[in-house]
């Protein structure tokens, strides 16, 4: 599959027809949100985990040297907390663009988190919605795979982006989970890395 999913986005998914869509966020999108939406809700997503094994072409590496950035894992059991957004369809312009180094988007259940202004609930009482989540396979072009937190840490240290150093993307990503109080040993692990990498 090319990396250069917006086409097929735009293709397989259309959402024209719905007033607002629920969109989630596990990675940039938590600490990055260069978008208009109408609400903002913690939630997570059962069955996948997050890992530093896509290749980033365009934001936080380049074609010659890609960096190494999120993608989400089918696993069983797990649970994957992030940000959720309430976005109107014409955001997805924006977005596939941001997103087009071979992430598609699927629908899957989110599940709300307790909010920190601790209202009850994200959804009129209701506990799980639909939302839209981008992923990236392991058969699209940019995929990099599995490799020790070591490896992925010294990877991150080295590689930069038009969007900036790929450090800077793990750092904010551990940050904010840490400020909606999430523990991903995956990202903490590949942080204490990095940190013992840098200056
Ligand atoms: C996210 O933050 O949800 C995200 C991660 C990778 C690609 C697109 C979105």
């Amino acid at each position: 599959m090319s990396h250069n999913t917006i086409a097929l986005n735009k293709q397989r998914q259309p959402l024209n027809h719905l007033d607002s869509v629920w969109l989630f966020g596990y990675g940039s999108l938590i600490y990055k949100t260069d978008f208009a939406y109408l609400d903002a809700k913690p939630a997570c997503i059962y069955g996948w985990q997050r890992r530093f094994w896509q290749g980033s072409h365009d934001h936080r590496g380049t074609p010659e040297a890609p960096g190494r950035v999120l993608t989400l894992v089918e696993t069983p059991g797990a649970r994957c907390a992030g940000m959720a957004y309430q976005v109107t369809p014409d955001t997805f312009e924006h977005l596939d663009h941001r997103e087009k180094n071979g992430y598609l988007r699927v629908f899957t259940p989110l599940h709300w988190l307790p909010s920190s202004d601790n209202s009850e609930s994200g959804n009129s009482g209701h506990d799980e919605t639909e939302g839209v989540v981008y992923l990236a396979s392991a058969d699209n072009e940019a995929y990099l795979g599995p490799a020790s937190d070591a490896e992925i840490a010294a990877h991150i240290a080295k590689s930069r982006g038009p969007s900036g150093p790929n450090s800077e993307y793990l750092l904010k990503l551990a940050q904010a989970l840490r400020d909606m109080n999430e523990h991903d040993e995956h990202v903490f692990a590949i942080e204490r890395q990095l940190l013992l990498l840098m200056p």
